[in-house]
Formats: structure tokens, C-alpha cells, sequence
């Protein structure tokens, strides 16, 4: 059993992102020094044998367990349920001295990252990220935020995490359509990092990331993460595919498409339209779109 350990930077804070069978270890010295742990997860996550065994690991680690659930998905990501998760919170006597624990996929981590970011103006917090999605890239990074009606992540705060536990043992139960949804962002990290197609290409044909090369593309967003905290310039590169992806999921009325197809489809987009303008070659658009058709 293998768990890679990824230094992260972002500005004067430092945390470590652990990649792999048995990275859910690490959450009993994490909670330790907290008065109470905070576990925001939803319904599905939590009914997994993952989100059991998660759950039973910090309420092994610590006295003082509130759970919070979230709807699924981006039904969750809202400042209603904001306000009802820090008032819970409240009611049940969390402090600054509370921790948050993310257990999810993007929309939850986002949400319980950005619920850590302002209750009681700001405590810590851990990702547990349980989809591929969320191991590449929503877990990493510290964007945590809620959608409004009129824009997706309208309201947000950069606030990362003082921990990141990517287990795979949670992806074995993860929907064949979340996982492909992944690999959309996994082909974003692959175009901008072309040595990484051949493999991301044939990971998605086989419908599978291992921890190896989910802890390859996590160390590339790390990497450009520590260049560029607050996405002044470099960070920009890891919108890649999403400015057409968020108006692929506006089309489908953020219900029809998941974030990762969009930013599959958005990557096409992308290129066909870098291509038109004369900024990339022929060959790498056929790159793009075949390891794309492969997820
Ligand atoms: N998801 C892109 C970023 O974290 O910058």
C-alpha cells in the first residue's frame, strides 16, 4: 500500500495532499487538537462503503461529531444551504477551533470549503475527496464557493485546506458517468502537459485512473497552484475548456451535462477554435479529441 505525499504551497500556508490506498489514515492526527469535527457530506456519498468507513474514522478520531448533509451535487452548492449548514454549526457548538471535514465530490467540497472559509471567519479544514473530479481538482488548490441563480461560483473565498486525503478505495463505487466526467478534467491536464496524453488516452479508454497518474495530475495543478495562488496569470491555464464548458452547462441548464463533460466538450471547443486562429497544430487538436473520445 502505496500513498504518495504531495507538498502543496499557496502563499506563507503549506498542507500535504495524500494520494492512495490508505491516504484516509492520516484523518485521526488531523482531527486531534480540534474541540469538534465537522463531517459535510451528502446522502450518497455517505451510504458507500468509503463514506461509511470515513465516517467511522473520525468519529473513531474524535469525541465531538456533527454530521451535515448537503443535497447531491450542485442542488447543494447554494447560499441556503450555506446558511443552514453554519447554523447547525452553531447550534451544536462549533468553535473557531472546529474542523471541517469534506467528504465528496466537487460540489460538496467546494461547499464545506467555502462554509470552513466563513463560519466564525474562517476555520480549518480537510478535503476528502471521494470522486476523480474532486482528487484533480476541486480538492486542490483552496477555490471553495457557492453558485446564485445568475453564475456558477459567483460567491467565494481562495481558502485551501490543511489537508487533502485522495483514497481510491472511494472511486471502486463511483458511477461509470462521474468517472468519465473526470477524465475531462484529467485531459485538461493532459493538453497542457502533452507527454501525459498517451497514458490519460489510455486510462480513459480502459475507464480507470490509477493513483499513480491521479497524483501526476494533482502535483501539475499543485505546481501551478504555488506559481499563482490568487489566479493572477499562470492559474489561468487551469480554466482551460471551462470558459466554453460553463456555457455548455448553462445551455443544459447546469442539470444535463456534468461539470466534467462540459469541460470535455469545452476542450474541444477550445481547440478546434486555437486551431482556427492559427495557435495550435492540426495533430494536437487530433490528440485532444481522440484521447476525449476515449473517456
Ligand atoms: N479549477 C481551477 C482552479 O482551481 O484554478
Amino acid at each position: 500500500m502505496t500513498t504518495r505525499v504531495l507538498e502543496a504551497r499557496q502563499a506563507a500556508h503549506g498542507y500535504r495532499v495524500r494520494v492512495g490506498d490508505g491516504a484516509l489514515a492520516a484523518l485521526a492526527d488531523l482531527v486531534a487538537g480540534h474541540d469538534q469535527v465537522a463531517l459535510v457530506s451528502c446522502r450518497t456519498v455517505l451510504g458507500t462503503p468509503f463514506g461509511q468507513r470515513a465516517e467511522g474514522a473520525v468519529r473513531r478520531a474524535s469525541r465531538s461529531v456533527l454530521l451535515h448533509l448537503l443535497p447531491d451535487g450542485e442542488r447543494g452548492k447554494t447560499l441556503a444551504h450555506l446558511e443552514g449548514a453554519a447554523g447547525h454549526l452553531l447550534r451544536a457548538g462549533a468553535t473557531r477551533r472546529s474542523l471541517v471535514v469534506a467528504l465528496g465530490g466537487g460540489a460538496v467540497t467546494d461547499a464545506a470549503g467555502f462554509l470552513a472559509a466563513v463560519f466564525m471567519r474562517g476555520v480549518e479544514w480537510v478535503a476528502v475527496p471521494t470522486t476523480l473530479l474532486a482528487m484533480v481538482d476541486a480538492a486542490l488548490g483552496g477555490k471553495t464557493g457557492v453558485n446564485l441563480p445568475l453564475a456558477k461560483n459567483a460567491i467565494g473565498a481562495f481558502h485551501p485546506p490543511v489537508a487533502v486525503l485522495a483514497d481510491p478505495a472511494s472511486l471502486r463505487t463511483l458511477p461509470q458517468r462521474e468517472t468519465r466526467s473526470g477524465f475531462g478534467e484529467l485531459v485538461k491536464y493532459a493538453a497542457l502537459r502533452p507527454a501525459l496524453l498517451p497514458r490519460v488516452a489510455a486510462a480513459a479508454r480502459a475507464g480507470r485512473a490509477d493513483a499513480t497518474l491521479i497524483a501526476e495530475c494533482a502535483r501539475i495543478k499543485l505546481e501551478i497552484v504555488a506559481s499563482d495562488p490568487q489566479e493572477r496569470g499562470e492559474r489561468k491555464l487551469l480554466n482551460l475548456g471551462h470558459t466554453f464548458g460553463h456555457g455548455v452547462e448553462a445551455a443544459g441548464a447546469f442539470r444535463r451535462y456534468a461539470h466534467g463533460e462540459a469541460v470535455a466538450i469545452g476542450l474541444a471547443f477550445a481547440f478546434r477554435l486555437a486551431r482556427a486562429m492559427g495557435r495550435v497544430d492540426a495533430r494536437s487538436v487530433a490528440a485532444v479529441e481522440s484521447a476525449l473520445a476515449g473517456s
